[in-house]
């Protein structure tokens, strides 16, 4: 067994203010700030064994042993950790998620928060809460998200240094739960990183960008405030903006399916009719369904009522990224 290794767990995160375009696509300094909860129950868990006498880095994703771009990201990352660290060491990386990955859930949050603390603490640097989301940052914007606990807002920052994750409010703060409505495998559409080059190329992401900071400050209040009125109607807005950039970059961005707009148009009714529920999507066709946990049964009758739902998870607000064992 190596003697530089360590395991870490995080949790994916849905944004409720999205993060769509960077000014610096190296650093993965977002052009917006971004607000998100962490998702209790689904987590990325990875183990990272650095050893002197490794040639090569490795990575295996569910016991499947990575090549190609996926090998490539992990390795460009652990160089990151090597720098800090004044150490060339290789490593065998391997990760596992607890949700299906074929549900087509962005993963790139959990899996670079989870790989940024078991990596910088099996090679033996001691880093803060906000070293980490840096760290996080530069394998995947979203993961600097997934290292604080609970209710998340990302600070954009100028610089590498200043660009990093705080925690709003802790998970016990608000019993929302995220109700995902998984819709379709998500494998061929375009990735997030190639869509962030993208956004820049859509007349509206100017306007988008222009109006980000109202929406953060109404979203963050509302969290604050626990009103859920207040967060279903700027987590709905900044959702479609967000997919109104999408569909008019060059190339266009589709990423909705039919089912997907049907239940944007029912959410908005069952909203009105006195059900407080609201609907956010990623970059893919499933639905995320924000509601109070005392919703969530009733959330998921009305979705077995439209057709093309595979499944429903759920999901309440969890921690921050952690070590698991010291191995
Ligand atoms: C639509 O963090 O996945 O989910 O930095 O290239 O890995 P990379 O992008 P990523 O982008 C997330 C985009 C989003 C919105 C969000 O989570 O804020």
């Amino acid at each position: 067994m190596p003697a530089y290794t360590a395991t870490a767990l995080a949790h994916p995160n849905i944004a409720f203010i999205k993060y769509w375009g960077n000014r610096d696509d190296v650093l993965r300094l977002p052009q917006n700030g971004s607000i998100s909860m962490n998702l209790a129950g689904l987590h990325t868990h990875t183990r990272v064994s650095f050893d002197p006498g490794y040639e090569v880095d490795t990575f295996s994703l569910n016991n499947q042993a990575q090549v190609g771009a996926g090998l490539e990201r992990v390795s460009q990352f652990l160089d990151i950790v090597r720098t800090m660290a004044g150490k060339n060491w290789r490593a065998q990386v391997e990760s596992a998620n607890n949700f299906p990955t074929s549900a087509g859930i962005a993963s790139s949050a959990a899996a670079f928060a989870a790989l940024a603390v078991a990596a910088s603490h099996a090679i033996g640097l001691d880093l803060t809460e906000r070293q980490l989301s840096t760290l996080a940052r530069r394998g995947s914007g979203s993961a600097c998200r997934s290292i604080p606990s609970g209710f998340v807002e990302w600070l954009p920052g100028d610089h590498d240094s200043d660009s990093y994750a705080i925690t709003l409010a802790p998970p016990a703060h608000w019993s929302l739960v995220d109700c995902i409505a998984i819709l379709k495998e998500t494998y061929k559409m375009t990735g997030s990183s190639e869509g962030h080059r993208l956004a820049g190329s859509s007349p509206l992401q100017q306007a988008r960008i222009a109006s980000s900071g109202a929406r953060l400050d109404r979203c963050r209040q509302a969290v604050l405030t626990r009103d859920f009125d207040a967060l279903a109607s700027v987590v709905e807005l900044d959702s479609n903006l967000m997919h109104a950039v999408m569909m008019t970059s060059t190339p266009p961005l589709f990423y909705w399916e039919p089912a997907s707009i049907e239940i944007m148009k029912a959410v908005p009714e069952w909203r009105r009719s006195g059900l407080p529920v609201c609907y956010t999507l990623d970059a893919g066709p499933n639905v995320h369904l924000l509601c109070p946990e005392t919703s969530v049964a009733e959330v998921r009758s009305r979705l077995e009522g439209i057709h093309g739902i595979l499944q429903v998870l759920t999901a309440a607000a969890g921690g921050g990224a952690h070590i698991t064992t010291e191995d």
